[in-house]
């Protein structure tokens, strides 16, 4: 049966792990997968999470089967932190999946489900895995303009322009916060005209939320999904807390689907629930139920959010860092969209060769596009980066 199989190609983000960790050059950097660093590289498990690993261990009864839609007191607590005080809770339903990831393939085995014309529009660019995933899962695809590499801004007017074409019944998947990979969020305006356009066209939003935390605070990074919750009958949120609780390999993750009214989300709920059977039967549990102690504790969720403000400074002060040591270094180069993005990434902004060259010149790893996390860089190694940087922009 195998016989026929080719070999596919590494993927483009999680290959450099390997490659990174290949590479026997002391001086390397790892500005390729999104995971936080501290400034000494290392990526811990957070204070928190390790608290509340600890209250689990002691107090943990039994690990039966949960069911389809994972834990109670989980989904309650994220369908709060993503929707907010004025959720409307009788029209949404949520479930606890397999991380981010996880959710976006039950999103799409929905859409195939309910509406199995439906195109879903994709930002171009997106998140390298969002098009593999989601037409992996059987979803046709189209792209609406949304980074201009040259100038390093958000193509808000080419945005609606291609979302005014779409027809009605559509979904348009957007980046709540930090999008992947250029960190360049629309603003409040822009997210309004946004709203307009979906309404105005009845497209469905379905919105990828990563990086809950990371802009401003948890109310504010969830604006987008508030904004069209009060606008629009029906939506999806796929969220994960890979990165705002650090729990990456444990695959945490929700699905909140907002239907038109309650007896439509019960139906939505029964299909969801059914759907998730037949994919991998019951999400883990290890990381939700994490995850639910520190969101219904208030000492552990303040403690979560002062973590997570760490973390979020942390980032800023490093764009601030590389961004100061270029513009000594490469100063006939303008590298100031560095200090526009918020969250974990951005565009170097070089080309397809000179990202080729900074690895193997230098031991500096990043996306083909340029996509760096800057969570890899420190006080210690921008230094080095920024001459590497310098000196591959200038041997051109
Ligand atoms: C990333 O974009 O680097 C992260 O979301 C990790 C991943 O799975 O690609």
């Amino acid at each position: 049966m195998f016989e026929s199989l080719q070999a596919a190609s590494a993927d483009s983000i999680l290959g450099l792990i390997a490659e990174h960790r290949n590479d026997p050059r002391a001086e390397k950097i790892d500005l390729g997968v999104g995971v936080y660093r501290t400034a000494a590289g290392e990526t811990p498990v957070l204070d928190v999470v390790k608290r509340a690993e600890q209250i689990l261990l002691d107090q943990q009864e039994s690990k039966a089967y949960l069911g389809t839609a994972g834990a109670a007191d989980f989904n309650t607590a994220m369908q709060a932190l993503t929707f907010g005080d004025d959720s409307p809770d009788d029209r949404l339903t949520t479930i606890q999946t397999p991380g981010g990831s996880g959710s976006l393939r039950v999103a799409a085995g929905m859409i195939l489900k309910a509406s199995p014309g439906a195109c879903v529009w994709v930002s171009e660019p997106t998140w390298a895995n969002h098009v593999p995933l989601l037409t992996g899962a059987g979803v046709d695809l189209k792209t609406y303009p949304y980074y201009d590499t040259n100038k390093h801004v958000i193509k808000a007017d080419e945005m609606l322009a291609a979302l005014r074409t779409a027809p009605a019944g559509d979904v348009v998947l957007l980046h709540a916060c930090c999008h992947n990979p250029s960190g360049l969020d629309l603003s409040v305006d822009e997210w309004q005209a946004i709203a307009d356009v979906v309404v105005e066209r009845k497209l469905v939003p379905f919105i990828d939320m990563a990086y809950q935390g990371f802009v401003e605070d948890l109310d504010r990074d969830a604006y987008p999904i508030r904004l069209m919750a009060e606008r629009v009958p029906e939506m999806m949120v796929a969220s994960s807390c890979s990165k705002n609780f650090g729990l990456y390999r444990d695959r945490v993750g929700a699905l909140s689907l907002l239907a038109a009214d309650s007896a439509t989300r019960d139906i939505v709920s029964s299909q969801v629930n059914n759907l998730v059977r037949t994919i991998y039967s019951v999400p883990p549990d290890h990381g939700a139920a994490v995850v639910s102690l520190i969101l219904h504790d208030d000492e552990l969720r303040s403690a979560w959010v002062g973590e997570l403000a760490e973390m979020r400074e942390r980032l800023i002060d490093m764009r601030v860092l590389l961004h100061d040591a270029l513009a000594e270094k490469v100063p006939d180069h303008d590298f100031s969209h560095l200090m526009r993005a918020t969250g974990m990434f951005c565009f170097l902004g070089v080309t397809a060769e000179q990202v080729a060259r900074l690895k193997k010149d230098f031991g500096i790893y990043m996306v083909d596009s340029s996509r760096i996390n800057v969570a890899g860089i420190t006080p210690a190694n921008v230094d080095y980066l920024a001459d590497s940087i310098a000196a591959t922009l200038q041997s051109e």
